[in-house]
């Protein structure tokens, strides 16, 4: 009993002592009350999101940690909202070469090999061990509404040359967030990021998953993958298929068929689909709930995004979704990451091309707009 109180003081303590560096904790809010999100240094991770839903109350409709130190340390890593890279995704064998070629390619001066840490050794995913979800970043600037992290990459998992990324964060009246991220690079190495946000719009009040969520994804074609979810370089059209969210459809919609989809025993979706606007024509996906009735309106200078239905995610909740007593489990949440083409570095007849350096700098800018529907 009393052992009891006192842990629970300690925890009581813990929650209250304002964390320190790479845990920091920023809040931003727009002026007019519509929008406010909280950030930590650690990976420039969004942590909680506050919007109003169609009553006027507002809800935290992103998942995380009570404990911010489990970005680190929770085992099962879901990659809960930070800056994915220095590339996201997949990579198969965690090999490429500069040039890009087609695997397998003997190896030389120009083939690199980044740490496998997925599938059992067949491919690196989001960036190597340590990927920039799980880096110190640090504020280089700070308003009321806005946050600018700085990342140095100095190459420690195997890619060449330094990346220097800059990720900021800004929400605006109307209930926008936008995130944006610069990064230049001292030598030819492939960039490709995501921002990988789980979402559930009802924040657990309501509904406990994402499955009668509407979805709108802008995408005719979905790229094809093997067992280890490497691109084959083909493309599937989604007529006709479980894949097609070119009207808006419930996420469920033909969920039975998706058994599979998302490779071994999983159902839903793991998929990378491309857009078929460009990046002037404003590409992106749309996601909305009858119970809360908030809706997300996402666009992209990305050509493509990943969406995720959580099959493998186990980690409790935090507090304000029914946590720690109950979990995240299959379907609490979409992921959906706004990204390049995926391992278009071992694709090369794409003609994608995702190689930077001193030539040429990377931008990556996604904005998230809030509404209500009735
Ligand atoms: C896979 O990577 C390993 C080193 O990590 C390398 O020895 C092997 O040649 C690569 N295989 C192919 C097919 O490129
Ligand atoms: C990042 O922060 C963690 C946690 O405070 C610390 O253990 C680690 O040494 C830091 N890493 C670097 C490279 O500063
Ligand atoms: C890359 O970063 C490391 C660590 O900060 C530094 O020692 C090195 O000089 C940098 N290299 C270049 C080319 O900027
Ligand atoms: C999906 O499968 C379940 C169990 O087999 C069945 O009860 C349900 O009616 C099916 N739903 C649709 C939409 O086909
Ligand atoms: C969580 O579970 C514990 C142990 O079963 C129980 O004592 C406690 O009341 C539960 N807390 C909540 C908020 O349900």
């Amino acid at each position: 009993m009393l052992l009891a109180s006192l842990v629970s003081l300690a925890t009581l303590a813990q929650t209250c002592l304002a964390a320190p560096w790479p845990f920091d904790v920023t809040t931003i809010s727009a002026p007019d009350g519509s929008i406010t999100a909280k950030f930590v240094s650690f990976g420039a991770t969004m942590t909680e999101l506050w919007v109003k839903d169609k009553f006027g109350k507002a809800r935290d409709i992103i998942l995380g940690y009570d404990d911010n130190s489990e970005l680190l340390t929770d085992p099962n890593h879901p990659v809960f909202n930070p800056i994915v890279g220095r590339y996201a995704n997949r990579i198969r064998n965690g090999t490429f070469s500069i040039p890009i070629t087609k695997l397998p390619q003997p190896d030389g001066p120009n083939v690199y090999h980044i740490p496998t840490n997925d599938h059992d050794g067949q491919d690196t995913l989001h960036g190597g061990i340590y990927g920039w979800d799980r880096r110190n970043w640090t504020i280089v600037s700070k308003t009321s509404n806005s946050v600018t992290y700085h990342h140095l990459d100095a190459a420690d998992e195997g890619f060449p040359g330094n990346v220097s990324a800059l990720a900021t964060h800004t929400v605006e009246n109307g209930g926008i967030l936008k995130t944006t991220v610069h990064a230049t690079a001292t030598e030819l190495t492939p960039i490709m990021l995501t921002q990988h946000i789980y979402w559930n719009l009802d924040a657990f009040q309501g509904s406990d998953n994402i499955l009668k969520h509407h979805l709108h994804v802008d995408g005719s074609r979905v790229v094809a993958v093997d067992g280890d979810a490497i691109p084959t370089g083909e493309f599937i059209d989604v007529t006709g298929t479980p894949f097609d969210f070119r009207t808006p459809q419930t996420i469920d919609y033909r969920w039975n068929e998706t058994v599979g989809l998302c490779l071994g025993q999983c159902n839903g979706y793991d998929n990378c689909w491309i857009y078929d606007k460009s990046e002037e024509t404003k590409p992106g996906v749309s996601l909305w709930s009858d119970i809360s009735g908030i809706r997300l309106d996402i666009t992209t200078n990305n050509p493509a995004t990943q969406v995720y239905t959580a099959y493998w995610l186990n980690t409790p909740r935090k507090a304000v979704h029914g946590g720690p007593n109950l979990t995240y489990d299959s379907f609490s949440a979409v992921a959906i990451e706004q990204e390049g083409y995926i391992d278009a570095i071992n694709t090369p007849e794409w003609n994608v091309d995702q190689i930077y350096g001193p030539h040429r700098d990377f931008d990556w800018s996604t904005t998230y707009k809030f509404s209500t529907t009735t």
